[in-house]
């Protein structure tokens, strides 16, 4: 007699599982994220935090011991031959970790995780891909510029071969293309639901911890930015690494936003090149003046991702309104932090901006987030509003307030010092920035010696007004 195939509804945020549809999930809270898949047979292993625990620990010798006693030196790290990817992973890769790396379609993933074998010769690698042929991924290889020995490739999308194949072939590295693709003939449900997404995940985990193979999933990214899959998906891993960037340019940020061995404030910059992922050793390099000194609507933000600080260009544009509701527009920017702006303008320093149309744009395709930015922003919009350059060699690092005051932002000196070290000439900063962070400076000789052609000028400003007279008298 045909057994009849019971399903259950699963939180595709968090993975709760329920006999029965909600509105919104109890454990989570979120809305509309119940989906109906068959449910797991009792065999199955599942995901969840029993799963993880028994990955972890082996049974057998498990002891408790002192915190003292407990030898590190067997955290073995390895460099991938990538150190932008090295450094983002918090000094290399740890033995047995599980690494997850999302992201849009067709930002670069795939790149960049066939990258690495190419870039470490003698790594052992089994690539496994359930989205390209081996001739795809053979093509590609050919494109990125290296072939390598001990490269080994497989299609395939079912679990348990994958783990069959890695146990025979015992490589180094374990990178899985994409893990939405994969699933285990355990479960009845497609792949990429929710619960194949968590059993092969926990079963790869199982294998990295049992192994000590590192083992790098590819994740697929939702159109709301999150990562596709349960949210499980991510307190499974070890380390979640993020793909940013707008696909139609070419640099693309690799974001580290869980780490168990590392700092989650790194940051990787690459560029997309014909022959592969570049790295970007000097993100301030996406600067590179690509007009005229004196073209107006243009100011430098000396801004910071993380703990790395760059140097990016503002661009506005401001126009008389066409039609009656004034466009503004941001790209690479916060819409409403952007109104703000245009508020305290209007507002605390009298622009007429109201009847102006305002368009932002941050070159290179970035997207930022950092309020030092500020100030670029209100120096570039004034620009354009005027009609009157700002010097190249001139950049910013503050917040605006609703008071419109120019507020203090943190990590002033490293900011400085980069500004610095790209043969900036001025930097404005906040007056109510510590005193002793360019007091120092100045008291040091050459950083403020303008004169000698050397260092910078630290220019501290209070207002937006005290900041116009200063640019554009
Ligand atoms: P891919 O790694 O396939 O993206 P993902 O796996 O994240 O979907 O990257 C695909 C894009 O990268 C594609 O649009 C072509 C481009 N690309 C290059 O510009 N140069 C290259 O050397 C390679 C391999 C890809
Ligand atoms: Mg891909």
């Amino acid at each position: 007699m045909a057994t009849k195939i019971k399903s259950v509804w699963y939180c595709t945020s968090c993975g709760n599982e329920s006999p029965k549809w909600m509105g919104r999930c109890p454990a989570c809270g979120e809305w509309n994220t119940m989906v109906e898949e068959p449910k797991a047979p009792k065999n199955a292993s599942g995901g969840g935090v029993a799963a993880r625990q028994r990955a972890y620990i082996d049974a057998s010798d498990a002891r408790p011991q002192r915190l003292r006693e407990i030898d590190l030196s067997s955290d073995n790290r390895f460099s991938i031959g990538i150190e932008e990817l090295d450094r983002v992973l918090g000094g290399g890769m740890v033995a047995g970790s599980m690494i997850l790396i999302g992201g849009e379609p067709g930002i670069g993933k795939s790149t960049l995780s066939l990258q690495i074998p190419l870039c470490c010769k003698d790594l052992r690698t089994l690539y496994v891909s359930g989205e390209e042929s081996p001739k795809q991924i053979k093509l590609r290889a050919e494109r990125l510029g290296g072939s390598d020995d001990d490269c080994f490739i497989l299609s395939e999308t079912l679990l348990e071969n994958i783990l069959t194949q890695a146990r025979e072939i015992k490589p180094a590295l374990l990178i899985v293309d994409s893990i939405q693709t994969i699933y285990s003939e355990a479960l009845d449900s497609s792949a990429g639901s929710v619960s194949q997404v968590r059993e092969c995940a926990s079963a790869l985990l199982r294998y990295a911890k049992e192994t000590g193979v590192p083992v790098i999933l590819i994740g697929h990214i939702t159109k709301d930015g999150t990562l596709a899959g349960p949210k499980i998906l991510e307190h499974i891993v070890d380390v979640v690494l993020q793909f940013e960037g707008d696909t139609k340019g070419s640099y693309r940020i690799l974001r580290s936003i869980k780490n168990r061995f590392g700092s989650t404030d790194e940051l990787a910059v690459f560029e997309m090149t014909g022959s592969g992922l570049r790295e970007v050793r000097n993100p301030s390099e996406i600067l590179i003046p690509m007009h005229q000194d004196d073209l107006s609507g243009i100011a430098i933000a000396a801004m910071m991702d993380g703990t790395r600080p760059f140097l990016i260009e503002i661009q506005a544009l401001v126009s008389t309104a066409a039609y009656g509701t004034p466009q503004r527009s941001a790209t690479g920017f916060d819409g409403r932090r952007l109104n703000m702006l245009l508020a305290v303008l209007e507002k605390r320093a009298g622009f007429k901006l109201a009847a102006k149309d305002v368009f932002l744009n941050i070159a290179g395709g970035l997207r930022v987030s950092d309020p030092a930015c500020d100030l670029a922003i209100v120096a570039s919009i004034l620009s354009s509003n005027f009609d009157l350059y700002i010097s190249p060699k001139v950049c910013f690092a503050a917040e605006v307030g609703l008071s419109g005051e120019i507020r203090p932002v943190s990590q002033v000196e490293r900011r400085i010092a980069e500004a610095e070290k790209l043969g900036f000439e001025e930097i404005y900063i906040s007056s109510f920035n510590k005193e002793s962070s360019f007091a120092k400076r100045r008291s040091t000789g050459p950083a403020t010696d303008v004169n000698g052609g050397r260092g910078i000028t630290v220019t501290p400003v209070s207002d937006i007004a005290a900041l116009c007279r200063r640019l554009f008298q």
